[in-house]
């Protein structure tokens, strides 16, 4: 980790700031749940369940491992997860709360309370179950950000059906080895959403995703979203207008184990491959609630929370669909981009809805400092109260300027002036987590934890988390190393869809008895987490998870490319940006002139739009090991416009000299 330039900055970090006393005395969360969980971490964990969730059947086992990895949570309780989410909170006397805020990219709004959210996901249930769905069934979901992507994770877990929710920014390649892998019977999609003010189209990519034959889709769901002409295969497609409000709004919830596979979501890993992150019912939803309210110190009876995720990756399943239903808050959602019509678009959103959690990336937060701190001087955010960071690690200077800009905003500047301060700003949480861990593991309590800018700190209540060395140790206090998890929790992934092999390989072989995170961290002098990014091929691109081989992949099926490397270089905004070294087959002077162009396009239909790379570079070699290894390293110098370093295993080390002299023509 010798490499890894940010952490020098990281550990000259010194401010920390202590929660108020006013803010203490009001949180949610106390030291106490430290105490509770490390006297029995199982019966913590127990009492906590219990109460965050409704079990139709209670559980008498906490934790069962006798087939480890394999640990299964709460196994012979039962549950519904829609249940817990809507009829319980409708049931209690809250079917008027609003549980839904949703305000299109356009300006269109929509609410929903509690109970017309339990009646909506009742009739999608119904819909789906005419469609053939039921129990342990897979659902494609190709969505944007509108109420129908919630109210179908909502239909599909009311059934017992397992949802795939694959994200809206991803290719019909990726989109149709993803249906099938989980063979999905339905897909539901939309005909587009809008981005920058323009009509953005979805549908066609199903069309394209379901062209070739042999899939096992039988419907495909369309949500009218923008009313573009689309592409219609009778027998196959039908409106969701046409068939969910007509379905009956009857429906009762069954009760299935707390194993029940609840969702899969794919995620990349260190192989071309994406791997189906398999989570289920009743840990995932335990964990996923319990961190909600703790973290976030939420009151669900005052509270506006607003997560600015896409409900396509983790963030969005666990923080925006699950966890704040489940725990009965109100929540924002929103469709479109930071920027339109303008860059005030956020800090409009927070003004009007008086949001007062919110909870977002800090690849936004560096986007909206380059903005400049007129924009959200401008807003009124007094509102705000506690404020999330999630995806990447949070550069100190980001934090701070969180705090300080939008934490401390306490009414609407004029003039270009900043207005009135906080005495107290917002407090700022910074939550470590990942697809496979399905809810936050290290992350500070609010009104307990002396923040530091740029550190996740502590473990939540209840979780291990440990750094150790190459051989499992413990490292000291300022040391680094690898993050490890030293014992299950129940918002753990269950493994990988269909590769059991696969999921024992990447997590639970390098270290054996602990899980292996892939990212390294480092322990400060009071034994503070700093997350120091991976360690492995999988590069962080404003907060989404690429692979650098399935990128390399997707360039070496394009004609023009014989051999390909690509690697994270540092970027201002999305933290690391691609950067894809290429050897063209035969001659250079063969290919178009705009042959890098041709092949960020390809790498964009092949895999995504946010796959594509920032850069291609064509070069004559690319610098290897004796042992045919591509030294990525060597690469990184390059693309971060550093002198390479030290290139001596190189098995011909004149190749970086080669490479830097076709960059600079
Ligand atoms: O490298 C870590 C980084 O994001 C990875 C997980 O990505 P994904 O599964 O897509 O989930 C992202 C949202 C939970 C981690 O292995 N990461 C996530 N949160 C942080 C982070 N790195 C540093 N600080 C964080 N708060």
């Amino acid at each position: 980790m010798g490499e890894n330039s940010t952490l020098d900055n990281l550990l000259t970090e010194h401010r920390t700031f202590a929660p108020s006393a006013e803010f203490a005395a009001h949180a949610v969360a106390d030291a106490s749940l430290y105490e509770r969980a490390s006297e029995d971490r199982l019966a913590y964990w127990a009492e906590r369940s219990r109460g965050a969730l409704t079990w139709a059947t209670d559980f008498t086992q906490v934790l069962d491992d006798s087939n480890a990895p394999f640990y299964r949570w709460f196994a012979d309780g039962k549950l519904n997860a829609a249940y817990n989410a809507l009829d319980r909170h409708v049931e209690a006397g809250n079917g008027d709360r609003v549980a839904l805020i949703f305000e299109g990219e356009p300006g269109d709004t929509a609410t929903y309370t509690y109970a017309e959210l339990t009646t909506a996901v009742k009739q999608a249930a119904n819909a789906f179950a005419g469609l053939g769905v039921g129990a342990g069934d897979r659902v494609a979901v190709y969505l944007p950000m509108v109420p129908e992507a919630v109210i179908t994770m909502l239909a599909c877990a009311r059934l017992g059906a397992v949802h795939s929710v694959v994200f809206g920014g991803f290719s019909a390649d990726a989109l149709r080895s993803r249906i099938d892998d989980a063979e999905a019977k339905l897909v539901v999609t939309a005909d587009g959403t809008w981005r920058r003010a323009k009509p953005s189209p979805l549908k066609p990519a199903v069309d394209a995703a379901l062209e070739a034959p042999g899939h096992t889709v039988s419907t495909v769901l369309v949500v009218k979203r923008n009313a573009e002409p689309t592409n219609w295969v009778e027998g196959r497609d039908q409106w969701w207008h046409e068939v969910v409000p007509n379905a009956s709004p009857e429906h009762e919830a069954e009760a299935f184990e707390s194993e029940h596979p609840l969702f899969i979501l794919y995620t990349s890993g260190t192989t071309g491959k994406p791997k189906g992150i398999l989570h289920t019912t009743g840990g995932y939803l335990t964990q996923t609630a319990v961190t909600h309210h703790d973290t976030f110190d939420l009151k669900p009876e005052t509270d506006v929370y607003w997560c600015t995720a896409d409900v396509g990756w983790i963030t969005g399943h666990s923080y925006i669909t699950y966890a704040p239903l489940v725990n009965g808050s109100t929540v924002l959602l929103y469709e479109g981009t930071m920027d339109t019509p303008d860059r005030g678009r956020w800090w409009d959103l927070v003004q009007r809805h008086k949001v007062t959690i919110m909870y977002t990336a800090p690849t936004a937060i560096r986007t909206a400092m380059k903005w400049g701190r007129e924009v959200p001087d401008s807003y009124d955010l007094s509102t705000l109260r506690v404020l999330g960071s999630v995806g990447e690690p949070i550069n100190p200077e980001a934090w701070m300027w969180y705090r300080d800009v939008i934490g401390a905003n306490a009414g609407a500047g004029t003039d270009g002036q900043p207005g009135p301060r906080k005495e107290n700003p917002a407090p700022i949480v910074d939550t470590w987590w990942q697809t496979e861990t399905g809810a936050h593991m290290i992350a500070p309590l609010p009104g307990v934890t002396a923040t530091k800018p740029g550190s996740a700190q502590v473990a939540v209540p209840g979780i291990t988390v440990d750094v150790v060395d190459e051989a499992g140790v413990s490292v000291g206090n300022g040391e680094g190393g690898y993050l490890v998890i030293r014992d299950p929790w129940p918002s753990m992934l269950r493994g990988i869809w269909g590769d059991p092999e696969r999921f024992k390989e990447t997590y639970w072989s390098r270290f054996e008895t602990m899980y292996f995170a892939g990212d390294g961290a480092k322990k400060d002098e009071d034994g503070d987490i700093w997350l120091l990014g991976r360690v492995d091929d999988v590069m962080n691109v404003s907060g989404h998870r690429l692979s650098t081989t399935e990128i390399e992949s997707a360039l070496v099926s394009h004609d023009a490319v014989a051999e390909a490397a690509v690697v994270g270089a540092k970027d201002e905004t999305t933290g690391e940006a691609v950067v894809a070294f290429v050897i063209l087959r035969g001659a250079d002077a063969e290919w178009p002139e705009d042959i890098s162009e041709q092949l960020r396009l390809h790498v964009g239909k092949e895999i995504g739009p946010i796959a594509k790379p920032k850069a291609v570079f064509v070069v004559p070699e690319l610098p290897k090991t004796r042992s045919g290894k591509i030294m990525r390293r060597l690469l990184k110098d390059v693309a971060e416009g550093r002198p390479a370093g030290d290139a001596s295993t190189l098995a011909d080390t004149t190749v970086m000299d080669q490479i830097a002299a076709t960059m600079r023509g």
